[in-house]
């Protein structure tokens, strides 16, 4: 088959080869609806409430990066739990009287699905709290700056919340804005080498504290190397922790195995569980009985087997949970569990190999037909993204934004010139990019 691009990244590459094996043209709705019909993991579209677009159909929905949509279980998980409350009152919490999901354990129901996703033992892994929150209380106990070893380690175009979370705690500990070291991308280039971290984790190790970095950046989907970081950053003694904001439900991750001391994430973005809803945490095995960690404690991190004695002697729960402080809220465990369940299903491994192809199908559409109109900023290595590009416009992005919703699309807009487009592979299809760029091309041909 004649060459149909002049590009030949790694994922022209892939769909080059998917081109010969379907046997259409990539820029045909033919093509999409092959790879549709083929997708193992298709039913899981309709286990999903999509918010309407036009004409009676769903819209195009390519904002997982920002909010996911609801499961379709969402609504009878937190029901159940809703008409347990009325039932059983107090009673719920305990085994007793509601042997199922008794409350006590709530987080529990879906944390071993949780652990599996971000690659950890269950032990690693707390469902608490939310992101920017996890954040802090983990610093707490990793950040632990001395006269000559303080600095934080971190991205320059961070997300604000983690800048502000890593500036106070360095002015919590009496330091000033020397305190954050941060890596930029070089000159005219749009995202951070790796061999820049490690450098600047090499030249200033000896001072550097903390090095905290996202999983994935918010702004150009870069999937970062997190095993070559958290070896890097732990070769030179410094403590290593993770965002994984962007990261979670989204790209691979093996926390243990890349041994970072520590993680935090939402569960609303990929991970579908609802506005605002409860974060996870994760704390390496190699503190799991770690008495020295000067944690913030409360009762609920004090150990299960005699929580309830109400004795004031603090004896940790073995690994991340004993950095739990209240008791979980039942309902937004009840709403992650039906996202975690259909994660249990799909597999990671399964929804990467089709996030591959659908990231790489989106990129070879916006390169071929939007040609000299748009640039892709997120790294053109697949193992350095998710599902997410970030496409940078030369005419003005809000304009184009508003053209694009008022066709039933949804995605999101950063400042100044960034549309961040995320085909998620648990709801979205090849046929959404394919509709997607095509109204994209329609609309910017009329602005011109
Ligand atoms: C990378 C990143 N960090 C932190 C946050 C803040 O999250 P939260 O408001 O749940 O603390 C967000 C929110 O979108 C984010 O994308």
């Amino acid at each position: 088959m004649a060459a149909f691009y002049d590009m030949n990244t790694p994922g022209h590459k892939t769909i080059q080869s998917l081109v010969e094996k379907v046997g259409f043209e990539y820029n045909t709705k033919a093509f999409a609806m092959k790879m549709d019909e083929e997708d193992e993991l298709k039913s899981f579209r309709n286990e999903f409430h999509f918010p309407p677009g036009i004409d009676d159909k769903p819209s195009i929905y390519l904002c997982g990066n920002s909010l996911g949509i609801q499961p379709k279980n969402t609504v009878p998980y937190v029901t159940e739990e809703l008409e347990k409350w009325q039932k059983y009152g107090v009673e719920g919490h305990f085994p007793g009287v509601n042997p199922v999901r008794p409350w006590v354990t709530a987080d529990e129901h879906c944390r071993d699905d949780m652990a599996a996703i971000v690659g950890a033992k269950p032990v690693e892994v707390a469902i608490m709290n939310s992101l920017t929150v996890n954040l802090h209380v983990l610093m707490c106990a990793f950040y632990n700056p001395t006269p000559t070893r303080y600095k934080i380690l971190m991205e320059g175009k961070a997300f604000p919340s983690d800048k502000f979370a890593l500036q106070s705690q360095a002015k919590f500990h009496g330091y000033g804005d020397d305190a954050i070291v941060e890596v930029w991308p070089r000159e005219n280039e749009t995202y951070v080498q790796t061999e820049d971290i490690v450098q600047a984790i090499n030249e200033q190790g000896g001072e550097i504290a903390l090095v905290l970095f996202s999983g994935i950046q918010y702004y150009t989907g870069q999937l970062f190397d997190m095993k070559t970081i958290s070896n890097a950053a732990r070769a030179k003694g410094c403590k290593v922790g993770f965002d994984l904001a962007h990261a979670v439900g989204n790209a691979p991750l093996s926390l243990h195995d890349w041994g970072c001391d520590f993680a935090c994430w939402c569960t609303y973005k990929y991970l579908n569980s609802g506005p605002g809803n409860i974060g996870g945490a994760f704390v390496h095995e190699r503190y799991e009985n770690d008495e020295n960690l000067s944690r913030l404690v409360g009762w609920w991190g004090h150990r299960k087997e005699d929580r309830f004695e109400m004795e004031h002697k603090f004896i940790p729960s073995p690994g991340a949970q004993s950095f739990m402080m209240s008791n979980p809220p039942v309902l937004c465990t009840a709403a992650l569990r039906a996202s975690t369940d259909l994660f249990k299903a799909a597999t990671m491994e399964r929804l990467r190999f089709k996030s591959l192809r659908l990231t790489a199908y989106l990129e070879i559409l916006v390169d071929t037909l939007l040609k000299d109109k748009v640039d892709i900023i997120t790294p053109r290595d697949p193992v350095q993204r998710g599902a997410q590009l970030s496409l940078v416009f030369r005419q003005n992005v809000v304009k184009i934004h508003e053209a694009i919703s008022a066709k039933g699309v949804i995605c999101d807009v950063r400042k100044p010139d960034v549309m961040r487009i995320a085909p998620t592979p648990l709801y979205n299809t090849f046929l959404d990019v394919f509709e997607f760029v095509n109204l994209l091309n329609d609309e910017l041909s009329k602005m011109n």
